[in-house]
């Protein structure tokens, strides 16, 4: 019998999926609904100093759809309302009431010494499990010298960890930004400075689109914009590299954030490294309920491949990435036409021929192809309106 139980830095998970910092974890009443309704963990709403100013927008979202479906998300939101005193009083709450849950302490501070260790010293004893630290926010904090202004930077970063861990009693997951040209140069500049593990990755910057009447940018904040974050499906892939190259260079756990909307998801983080993972847009996109099918998908994939717990899965795929000097170019692909499927629409013949190949043409009422021209470079497979074309 497989078990969703993992454990991560002696920290107990009861299942590896964690309410990611955002505002699912804002409230407390939520959180408490959250961890009654089998989420394993929440990382908290960005937690500041209280004389930190933070004077929102509205609006402050925009989405990117496809069929009706929410494929992206835009924020330009800030972080948490709550003071420091509420959150003390929440966590305690909290602990008492769901003594198994895991709590992370999400934090930022000017880039001032005592400021980042006076919060770590105050949520030290809380009730919380953990810290993170957000050096991530791509939006409004950057202005301010602070979010993903430090992340940018290995060494401002570093500094910063080496505060906070000479103070912290708890694990320290440092958030990284997927805003930068390597980020596994910024992953190990804090895992010298000490930090225990990380979580990645944070939004990507963006500008979700304009109005082409108006010329406004989205959102529309009384006619004008500023970038924002980018988070939910569409940022998966972003993530999953991120997550992967940082596992490549590292042994410090990693949770794993970023598009990530179902069990399905969450195991390819698993198997790119990530020790557990953190969901935001897809939550406030469709209710904390979606715990149910996490849970009930991950476990039943753990006890259908023989592995005992999501440990077992752990850095499965890790191997086969490698660079593409050494990847294996012998052998090619080929696609193959399903004729039952396959509507003539021509627009496999249309594509190949117009970027670069011209392997395919339309003969005999059926999709014919070249093998002397295609070099099985899958295009025709991934345009296909029918998935009649296979590469075999
Ligand atoms: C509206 C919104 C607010 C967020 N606020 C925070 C925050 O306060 N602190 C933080 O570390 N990340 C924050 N994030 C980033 C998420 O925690 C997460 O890293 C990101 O959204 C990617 O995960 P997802 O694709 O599951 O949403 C926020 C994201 C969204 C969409």
């Amino acid at each position: 019998m497989a078990t969703l139980k993992t454990s991560i830095l002696g920290i107990d998970f009861e299942n590896p999926f964690i309410l990611a910092s955002a505002p699912p974890t804002a409230k407390i009443e939520s959180i408490d609904k959250a961890f009654s309704l089998g989420w394993g963990g929440a990382a908290l709403k960005t937690i500041t100093p209280d004389n930190l100013e933070m004077v929102e927008a509205s609006q402050r979202y925009a989405t990117w759809k496809s069929g009706g479906k929410v494929c992206g998300f835009e924020n330009i939101e800030l972080l948490s309302h709550l003071t420091v005193q509420q959150w003390l009083d929440g966590i305690k709450y909290l602990k008492q009431k769901h003594p198994t849950k895991v709590q992370i302490a999400s934090i930022m501070a000017p880039v001032v010494k005592e400021e980042w260790q006076k919060l770590v010293v105050t949520f030290n004893r809380s009730g919380i499990d953990a810290f993170e630290l957000n050096f991530s926010c791509p939006h409004g904090m950057p202005e301010k010298g602070i979010g993903m202004a430090i992340g940018t930077s290995p060494e401002i970063s570093a500094m910063i960890t080496q505060w906070v861990m000479e103070v912290a009693e708890k694990p320290v997951f440092v958030k990284l930004s997927p805003n930068v040209t390597n980020i596994v140069e910024i992953a190990e500049a804090v895992e010298k400075a000490g930090a225990s593990g990380f979580a990645a990755i944070n939004t990507v910057q963006s500008l979700m689109g304009i109005d082409l009447d108006s010329f406004e940018p989205m959102p529309n904040v009384n006619e004008q914009s500023t970038f924002g974050g980018y988070s939910g499906m569409a940022v998966k892939p972003i993530g999953l590299r991120c997550v992967a190259q940082v596992r490549q260079n590292s042994k410090l756990p990693i949770l794993g954030i970023g598009g990530i909307s179902n069990w399905r998801d969450a195991a390819e983080y698993m198997a790119v490294g990530a020790d557990a993972v953190q969901v935001c847009t897809e939550v406030m996109i469709n209710g904390y309920k979606i715990i149910e099918q996490m849970k009930n998908g991950l476990l039943a994939y753990l006890e259908d491949k023989g592995f005992e717990s999501p440990m077992d899965l752990k850095n499965k795929a890790i191997d086969k990435l490698i660079t593409h000097k050494t990847l294996d170019k012998s052998r090619q692909v080929y696609p193959r036409i399903n004729d039952e499927l396959c509507i003539k629409c021509g627009k496999c013949v249309m594509i190949c021929d117009e970027s670069e190949h011209s392997a395919l043409r339309l003969e005999n009422g059926h999709i014919a192809v070249d093998l002397n021209k295609c070099v099985g470079c899958s295009l025709c497979s991934h345009v296909c309106p029918k998935t009649a074309i296979k590469m075999r």
